[in-house]
């Protein structure tokens, strides 16, 4: 067994979302204590010939014993961890189900909910994940949009994600944006770290590179990472050019509906091949909203 955890800062590494963790913890604790007093109990109950003290320790080991087999059950310690933090856990803690497929959560961002432009992208992505995840959709805006506190356990099952939004004024949907500026206390946890996230940009004719890009950089600062070929921007623009090109060859390399199909693939491969050994960085969780301009 493996103490070497205990000597990483718990301010870093123990969030408000890792119960799992802080579980394994106290069990640790008292395991420890269990066996501390069976042991003290135990040789003052020799030593005095107290029978009621052997007891005692007897119980007090027989508790630790139980701790121990309970601890051992929880599973391996969180795959987060300081940078400076020895080796991590066995890369079997960071695979989906064994065998399954992974759970892939579509996040329709789009500006007006269900059946916007995005959420037609992400019926063409749902077809193409078919037999080969557990799909779920949820939308940020509408009549059945979730906040990010809805979304988190969600979040947490997850193996993989699909971000979808429009173009607003050059930038995401002011939806997405509320959901990535309530998703901060959650930066660099176990929610994000290492879990394949592919981004879908529609635009009307211009701005959408910028978007995706962006909101790229974004979801890797999170912790998620970014699978090769797993963003794509849907332009109107382009599909008129594709569409009216006098040479169809010229507009071949626009990014259209059809490449999808590499963005399901690519994000699929990556959800079932998560065996590294990923670590966070300390991240200020209570006070990041603070004022520090003093003059
Ligand atoms: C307020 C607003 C701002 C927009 N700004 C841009 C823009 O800067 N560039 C662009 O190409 N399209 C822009 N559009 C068009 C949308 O990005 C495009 O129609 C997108 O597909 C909308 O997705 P949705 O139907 O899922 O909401 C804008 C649309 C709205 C409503």
């Amino acid at each position: 067994m493996s103490f070497d955890f205990l000597k990483q800062p718990v301010a870093r590494d123990t969030t408000p979302h890792a119960p799992g963790e802080i579980l394994r913890r106290l069990v640790l604790v008292g395991l420890v204590a269990a066996w501390a007093f069976a042991a003290i109990l135990g040789v003052a109950g020799w030593a005095g010939g107290d029978a009621g003290r052997l007891r005692a320790a007897a119980v007090c080991a027989a508790l630790g014993l139980a701790l121990f087999v309970a601890r051992r059950r929880l599973g391996p310690p969180s795959t987060i961890a300081p940078a400076a933090a020895p080796a991590g856990p066995p890369a079997a803690a960071l695979t989906p189900t064994d065998g399954a497929p992974p759970r892939v959560l579509l996040i329709d961002a789009s500006l007006t909910g269900p059946g916007g432009n995005c959420s037609r992208l992400l019926d063409a992505l749902d077809l193409r994940l078919a037999g080969r995840a557990r799909v779920e959709r949820v939308a940020l805006s509408g009549r059945e949009a979730l906040s990010f506190a809805d979304l988190e356990p969600r979040l947490r099952a997850a193996d993989a994600f699909v971000f979808a939004t429009g173009t607003h004024w050059d930038s995401w949907s002011s939806s997405l944006q509320k959901f990535l500026e309530d998703a901060t206390p959650a930066e660099a946890t176990d929610l994000w770290l290492g879990k394949p996230a592919a981004v879908l940009v529609t635009e009307h004719s211009v701005g959408g590179k910028g978007v995706l890009s962006r909101l790229q950089g974004v979801l890797v600062t999170l912790g998620c990472s970014l699978p090769p070929c797993s963003g794509l921007v849907l332009s109107h623009a382009a599909r008129l050019a594709r569409r009216h090109a006098p040479d169809p060859a010229a507009a071949e390399d626009f990014w259209s509906i059809e490449d999808l199909d590499v963005i399901a693939h690519n994000l699929c491969q990556a959800a079932t091949r998560r065996e590294a050994d990923w670590r966070a960085w300390p991240v200020d969780r209570k006070d990041y909203a603070r004022v520090w301009l003093r003059e």
